[in-house]
């Protein structure tokens, strides 16, 4: 597959406007998508979303929105007339929210005449592992991300984010669903506050779609390469 390869992509979480295009310009010809959570959003707005496209970038929106349906059901609305690849909402959210976000973002797109952004459906970060889950009185990752995919999946959403492990299951059981992997480490780096994490490669074999990487590229002395590594590796 040629560069830019859109499995890959890089998540820019800081609000340093000139860090962030400098980022954003260095990669552009290794991947096809960035990613701008709520620590870039915040700072800069739908804004950002603009400047990122205008380098010839797409942009994966993760503010992994979480409220009740009517204010999801907007939200989205909103987002989508943005023009992003991709954005994330919580399953915890519940069937109606799901299903009120996958309807009021495919209405939306088909009123502006766009295409239809993926909407991703977050399952359990890989920052948390059993034993809160366990604490709260659940029987752990495995199990509740299972359940929430299938729940997804049954609302409409396009895809779901989960771990590495998690993507092997949810691949068997839901062919159709778009699987995004973040949590990605290559054994030499440092884990961070990622619990449940996985490398390239292991992702790639389990099923991934996408894999979504962070400080492993962004705190790297030379991005680039650091991105070069892991497409090398997600290639096999
Ligand atoms: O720096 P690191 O590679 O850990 O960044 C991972 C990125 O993926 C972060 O921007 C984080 O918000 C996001 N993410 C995650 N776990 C999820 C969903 C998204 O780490 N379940």
């Amino acid at each position: 597959m040629s560069l830019p390869d859109d499995r890959l992509i890089i998540a820019i979480d800081t609000p340093d406007l000139s860090g962030i295009l400098r980022l954003a310009n260095s990669l552009r010809d290794i991947v096809r998508v960035v990613k701008i959570g709520s620590t870039s959003f915040n700072a800069h707005g739908p804004e950002l979303i603009g400047m990122i496209k205008s380098i010839g970038m797409d942009v994966f929106l993760d503010l992994k929105l979480f409220d009740i349906p009517q204010q999801v059901t907007q939200t989205v609305r909103d987002i989508t007339s943005f023009g992003v690849k991709m954005f994330t909402i919580h399953t915890f959210g519940g069937i109606d929210m799901m299903k009120g976000a996958a309807q009021a973002t495919a209405e939306q797109a088909e009123r502006l005449g766009i295409k239809k952004p993926l909407v991703m459906g977050v399952t359990i970060l890989t920052s948390i592992d059993d034993e809160w889950l366990r604490m709260l009185g659940f029987d752990g990752a495995e199990r509740g991300v299972d359940r929430l995919v299938e729940f997804a999946s049954a609302s409409g959403l396009d895809g779901v984010v989960a771990s590495g492990d998690d993507a092997v299951r949810i691949k068997d059981a839901h062919q159709g669903l778009k699987v995004l992997v973040p949590g990605i480490r290559l054994d030499s780096t440092p884990k961070d506050d990622q619990k449940r994490i996985s490398t390239p490669e292991a992702a790639i074999k389990n099923g991934a779609d996408y894999l979504v990487v962070g400080r492993p590229v962004t705190q790297s002395k030379d991005p680039g390469s650091a991105a070069m590594t892991i497409l090398d590796r997600i290639r096999g």
